[in-house]
């Protein structure tokens, strides 16, 4: 029987279900683009909207960095009609004790979140990351492989950090916003902007 839902069946998806190992007889995917009907052992149940008939799943919006927007509106939209959420947390993550995870958040192989640390709903946090002590992550921010949160960094809700990205202590991302592939940033960074470089410098505004 089918109780958990990854939805999403691409590369996100595929890496949530291998986070699910000792679930995995009871986990599928919805996914509003694939044509299989089996993905990485997993049955396909329909598209996203199809989710209605199985309300008495637990979910997690594993839609890849292409989709920010998406991955917060849905879940935003599931939130306020009373679906539930599992956390995929890898047998080779490390959370502390003292640290905060909301519902609904992936957290890859050879991650870390420090003590006092605190990671919102529906955040994905790839492979190889570090959250150190303090930090807060706001709901729907994605963290591509390899990035570095120094201590008491904030990350404003729907930000997207790009792969390999470093963030100084204390910085605070504001909400929206897009950090580069291999960032350093040092500075404050306003929400929706786009930075990139080493150290970051903004390249524009996103459109709204
Ligand atoms: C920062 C980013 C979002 C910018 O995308 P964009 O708005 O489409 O920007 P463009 O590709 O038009 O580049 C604009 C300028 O910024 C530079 N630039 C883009 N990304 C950069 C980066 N990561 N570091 C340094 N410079 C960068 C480009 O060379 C270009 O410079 P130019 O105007 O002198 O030619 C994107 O390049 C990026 O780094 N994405 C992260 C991808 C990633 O990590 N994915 C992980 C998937 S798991």
């Amino acid at each position: 029987m089918i109780d958990f839902i990854i939805m999403g069946a691409g590369g996100a998806g595929r890496t949530v279900l291998g986070t699910c190992a000792d679930i995995s007889s009871r986990v599928g995917f919805l996914d509003d683009n694939c044509a299989a009907t089996v993905v990485n052992g997993a049955p396909v149940l329909g598209t996203t909207n199809e989710r209605g008939r199985l309300r008495g799943c637990k979910y997690i919006i594993a839609f890849g960095s292409r989709f920010q927007r998406e991955r917060s509106s849905v879940f935003a939209t599931m939130q306020a009609e009373g679906y539930t959420f599992f956390n995929a947390i890898n047998s080779q993550a490390y959370v502390d004790r003292f640290a905060v995870v909301g519902q609904g958040v992936f957290v890859g192989a050879q991650s870390a979140i420090l003590p006092n640390a605190n990671v919102g709903n529906n955040c994905y946090i790839c492979v190889g990351c570090s959250v150190d002590h303090d930090c807060v992550v706001e709901c729907g921010t994605y963290l591509a492989p390899g990035v570095h949160l120094a201590g008491g960094v904030h990350v404003g809700e729907s930000v997207f950090i790009g792969i390999g990205a470093v963030v100084l202590p204390l910085v605070r991302v504001g909400a929206g916003a897009v950090i580069g592939a291999g960032a350093v940033v040092m500075h404050d960074v306003v929400p929706g902007a786009v930075v990139a470089g080493v150290p970051a410098r903004t390249l524009h505004k996103k459109e709204s």
